[in-house]
């Protein structure tokens, strides 16, 4: 009798939970009523992309999903399911959803053996958004009006060993001068004066960990990945000394790692060295490569467009004239013109192409048709930055390259709110280093303009889509002749 009366317990147990399951579905499902799924893409319509992609490239692709699927369309190769989003009226919910909503979820597990176990996606979202606090805090605008004459130096130290004329790559000049920038305000004098080959070296080992082979596979034991994690324990070692050699001795430097350092915790905790090494070199990194490519394209493109290039020299000539004891935090906030160059140039040529999350919870998104479509969770969610930033009804003849498209009659970058320009993404995840970047770029393109004619040899570059930042294939060759006065001694 005992027997059957558990059996019965067990029964009645089971058959109300298949009733809860059932009734739970069935209210989500009615939250959803009105929505659909979005158009799937065929393997056979995936495949047929293959000549496009060879011939034109990703950009391409996209552009012709978007055209055939709309803003809102799922791919599912091998079963591999991915939904993809484009245009801002889509996109709220994944750039501004909270992170128990949506996140990177585990799509950059990548970053773990770069940065190391105490930051980022190593630890949990309560703590990593604390971190990222300690970001916005270190890169706050008062903080960066004080790199401007560090800038300066390093810009004008490593264009002054120029000669008098010749041929440069400009995308290895960048990469360097970048280097030296970031080793001096966020590294600080320690860094950059006794150890920046070492250190450079060792962030380019650790840079393969941005390959798409490492990106895919984080822990397979290739020699790309052995060598980045050699490469992040020398680094972890050279910095931590730094850290706790300024701890012991007391000393405090206008850096961004002094900053680093002196942040704390809600609960009053300070940073703990590893913490502060994971985060400079995350810093590093989300910064350098970025800035490096952006650089580099802002070249091809102004150099390729005369009207621009000229607008930009004479704006450079207005601002010397009247910060004639030099550059500061305000002549470069005046530098409007070659902000919009860049900012263009990022535009056309965005570092990321796209951007992922991980959505944990359902959600819908209407898109301007007034469709509507549920996004199921647990799968990736890619929003098509490029897709995006050349949207026609946002941005006039998104093909030209038009600077004066972000001027005060036009403003297309907010035409349709702030996810209209996505170059730096937006909501709960927008690059905590914008401001930053675009001081760097400037001073270094200020800097090129006052001093040098510069004209483009190589043609214009293709875009290499093999790494996770798009950058300009090959060299950028240009020739250079002095036209200004600052050299190095
Ligand atoms: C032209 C240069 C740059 C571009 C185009 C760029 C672009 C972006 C984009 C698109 C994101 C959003 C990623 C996402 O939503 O998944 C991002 C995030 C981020 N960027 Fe930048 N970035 C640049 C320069 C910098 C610089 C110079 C720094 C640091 C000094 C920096 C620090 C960061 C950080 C820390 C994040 C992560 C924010 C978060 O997850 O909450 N970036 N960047």
């Amino acid at each position: 009798m005992e027997f059957l009366s558990t059996w019965c317990w067990c029964g009645a147990v089971a058959l109300v939970s298949i009733i809860i399951v059932i009734l739970s579905t069935q209210i989500s499902r009615a939250r959803y009523q009105g929505t659909q799924l979005p158009p799937l893409v065929s393997g056979a319509a995936l495949l047929a992309l293959i000549p496009t992609l060879v011939k034109n490239g990703m950009p391409a692709v996209f552009n012709h999903l978007y055209a055939k699927y709309g803003s809102v369309f799922m791919v599912s190769p091998f079963g591999l399911k991915m939904t993809f989003l484009a245009g801002p009226e889509v996109t709220t919910h994944f750039f501004q959803g909270l992170d128990s909503e949506i996140s990177h979820g585990d799509l950059f597990e990548f970053t773990v053996p770069m940065f190391g176990l105490a930051i980022a996606y190593a630890v949990d979202s309560a703590t990593r958004n604390e971190q990222k606090r300690f970001h916005l805090e270190a890169l706050r605008p008062s903080r960066l009006a004080g790199h401007v004459p560090k800038m300066l130096q390093e810009v004008e130290g490593h264009f002054g060993k120029w000669g008098e004329e010749g041929v440069i790559d400009l995308k290895l000049e960048f990469e360097r001068v970048l280097m030296l920038i970031a080793s001096r305000c966020f590294l600080g004098k320690e860094v950059r004066e006794n150890m920046f080959d070492e250190i450079t070296t060792l962030f380019t080992e650790l840079g393969n960990g941005m390959s798409l082979g490492s990106i895919l596979f984080p822990y397979l034991p290739t020699p790309a990945n052995r060598r980045r994690d050699r490469a992040r324990i020398r680094l972890t070692e050279i910095l931590s000394e730094v850290v706790e050699s300024r701890k012991r001795s007391g000393r405090v430097e206008e850096d961004t790692l002094q900053g680093l350092i002196d942040s704390k915790y809600k609960d009053g905790r300070s940073t703990s060295v590893q913490e502060v090494v994971g985060l400079i070199i995350s810093l590093l990194f989300a910064g350098k490569y970025t800035s490096s490519v952006a650089s580099t394209w802002t070249g091809a493109c102004l150099l390729s467009h005369p009207t621009f290039l000229a607008a930009a020299i004479e704006e450079q000539e207005q601002i010397a004239k009247k910060y004639k004891d030099g550059l500061d935090y305000s002549a470069v906030m005046e530098m409007e013109t070659l902000h919009n160059c860049i900012k263009e140039t990022l535009r056309m040529h965005p570092p990321a192409l796209a951007l992922a999350r991980k959505a944990h919870t359902h959600f819908t998104v209407q898109t301007r048709e007034g469709k509507q479509y549920e996004i199921e969770p647990d799968h990736p969610i890619a929003t098509l930055v490029l897709v995006n930033n050349n949207l026609p009804y946002i941005y006039k003849e998104p093909q030209v390259y038009d600077p004066r498209r972000f001027g005060p009659e036009r403003k297309e970058d907010i035409a349709l709110g702030k996810l209209s320009y996505m170059s730096f993404g937006g909501g709960r995840h927008v690059c905590t280093g914008e401001a930053y970047a675009y001081m760097q770029i400037k001073l270094i393109w200020s800097h090129l303009l006052k001093n040098f004619e510069l004209q483009l040899i190589s043609p214009f570059p293709e875009t290499d889509w093999g790494n996770y930042v798009a950058k300009p294939k090959g060299n950028l060759f240009v020739r250079y002749k002095r036209t200004g006065s600052v050299q190095s001694i």
